[in-house]
């Protein structure tokens, strides 16, 4: 899909569709569609009278030209109210609009509605989130499919229709960050929804392999041996239940080599999680190959981040392996020691996700990153809490904290801070060991991130708990069911407020 802002008019420019918004309650066209309704002998206002458009939010009216206008199509998308309309909305919209195209089988179209007039959106911002929407909105996942069920329709040009010269370049650039944003969304998502008897750990390492190759970038993937050398006992626990070969990812970018700070992005690479000997009852294994999401998120954000050329530094840790049962499997009780020398009692195989990760965050204080952000499918608990929408956010550092909600506020994921509270730790406490891997059922998501927190020392760290909206199980806006990409548009954000600095 291609996008292109130019002056231009939805009632005369030559594409198969214009996309023409309108607000719900408005009892005539607006401003911008009011010329488009007189070319059509009146249609729209018609349509608004009679009840059949109402402008609700999303609601998408497709309406035949039979010549009238150049355009064949014309799409009439419900804006909702006035004054509710934001960056958000837009994005959306955008992913609706643009399954109606291709419903309809339109190749290019132009859209009036983008830059929302009364809603005051800004320029680049809008056109981004446009792009953002629109890429996002048609992605599907095909690739086993041997018979595409799309008949080959893609939409393959949108205009975004600027009349003041002075913007047009604004809307361009943020065309340009919209498409950079979306691409990477859509391979975290490809990671994500592929099978993980394709998705291995060994595949996770090669996918970080080409970002690193694409832009020139330092990367490390440790072996098991590798593992061994760095007494990474957590993740080779884990591990050793499994015959798929587990690795280790170091994706390192450097765009500005004069400074120090390097900030760490770790992201929990399970790709498959059975649940070990604690074996997880079927229904809740299913979106089990999702469990790398947080890796995903953070490989694809590494490769937007090169291609926008940030000038920050910044290295990505992925430990990535099956959790598996079977006769080599970690057994509940036994006792692990992770590479900053804690031992752990493993309570329940299937608090893995923790394990790994005190191995990455270890590795990530050993190594001077600063501040740590991982990125994680961790609790059930977190998606209980939280529903489908917010991730859980925590962290030891107030500046950051708030850093990071800005960045998914910025960006059109929501985050929500849970607490950190000393008083809970008593339920991590073991009585054979420095710590154990599961506090029980009470405020899971805030034990496990608890347990994080030991291995993170003083430095600034938050974890993002995704197990929430990690996979969407209806298309809408933006989102396509299955995987949708979670974390990376704020893990950029977050990088290039960095960046500005
Ligand atoms: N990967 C799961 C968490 C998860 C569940 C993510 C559902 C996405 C959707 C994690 O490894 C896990 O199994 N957590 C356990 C922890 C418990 C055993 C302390 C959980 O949440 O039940
Ligand atoms: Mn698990
Ligand atoms: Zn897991």
């Amino acid at each position: 899909m291609k996008f292109e802002a130019r002056p231009g008019d939805v009632s005369t420019i030559a594409t198969d569709a214009v996309i023409a918004g309108i607000y719900e309650g408005d009892d005539s066209p607006g401003e911008a569609i009011g010329e488009l309704n007189a070319a059509l002998g009146g249609v729209i206002a018609e349509l608004i009278k009679s009840g059949e458009v109402k402008g609700k939010l999303n609601e998408m009216h497709v309406l035949h030209t039979l010549g009238k206008i150049p355009a064949r199509v014309v799409v009439v998308a419900g804006m909702g109210k006035r004054g509710e309309w934001d960056i958000d909305k837009l994005r959306d919209l955008a992913g609706e609009a643009v399954r109606a195209l291709r419903k309809h089988k339109v190749k290019s179209a132009a859209m009036a509605m983008w830059a929302g007039g009364d809603g005051g959106l800004e320029h680049a911002e809008s056109a981004r989130a446009v792009a953002e929407g629109c890429l996002l909105g048609a992605y599907l996942y095909r690739r086993h499919m041997t018979k595409d069920e799309n008949n080959g329709h893609e939409v393959e040009e949108i205009i975004l229709l600027e009349n003041d010269g002075a913007a047009l370049d604004a809307v361009s650039e943020g065309l340009e960050k919209g498409r950079i944003m979306a691409g990477a969304v859509i391979m975290a998502r490809d990671m994500v929804n592929e099978p993980a008897n394709h998705m291995t750990p060994a595949h996770m390492a090669e996918i970080a392999g080409e970002v690193a190759s694409r832009h020139g970038l330092d990367i490390t993937v440790m072996d098991r041996a590798h593992m061994e050398k760095e007494k990474m006992g957590a993740l080779l626990g884990v591990a050793q239940g499994t015959a798929e070969p587990p690795r280790f990812i170091v994706l390192n970018y450097r765009g500005d080599p004069s400074k120090k700070e390097v900030v760490g992005l770790v992201g929990k690479g399970l790709t498959f999680d059975s649940g070990g000997i604690s074996l997880k009852p079927q229904e809740f294994m299913s979106d089990m190959k999702g469990d790398m999401s947080g890796g995903a998120a953070v490989i694809a954000a590494l490769d937007a981040i090169a291609q926008m050329k940030l000038a920050v530094n910044v290295t990505a840790l992925i430990p990535a392996t099956e959790n598996l049962p079977g006769g080599g499997a970690l057994k509940p009780g036994d006792v692990l020691k992770a590479s900053n020398g804690k031992t752990i009692e493993v309570v329940n195989t299937d608090a893995e996700g923790r394990l790994i990760l005190a191995d990455a965050l270890s590795y990530a204080v050993r190594n001077g990153l600063s501040p740590i952000v991982d990125l994680a499918t961790l609790t059930g608990a977190c998606h209980i809490a939280l529903g489908d929408l917010y991730a859980g956010l925590f962290s030891n550092d107030r500046g950051l904290a708030d850093r990071l909600i800005r960045a998914g506020n910025d960006a059109g994921e929501k985050l929500w801070q849970l607490p950190l509270p000393a008083e809970y730790k008593e339920q991590n406490k073991s009585d054979i060991a420095d710590i154990k891997n599961s506090g029980g059922r009470y405020g899971g998501a805030i034990t496990a991130a608890l347990f994080l927190q030991e291995f993170v020392g003083e430095t600034p760290w938050a974890h993002i708990d995704i197990a929430g909206p990690f996979m969407t199980d209806k298309t809408s806006g933006a989102l396509v069911k299955g995987a949708t990409g979670f974390g990376v548009r704020t893990l950029v954000r977050f990088v290039s407020g960095l960046s500005d600095k």
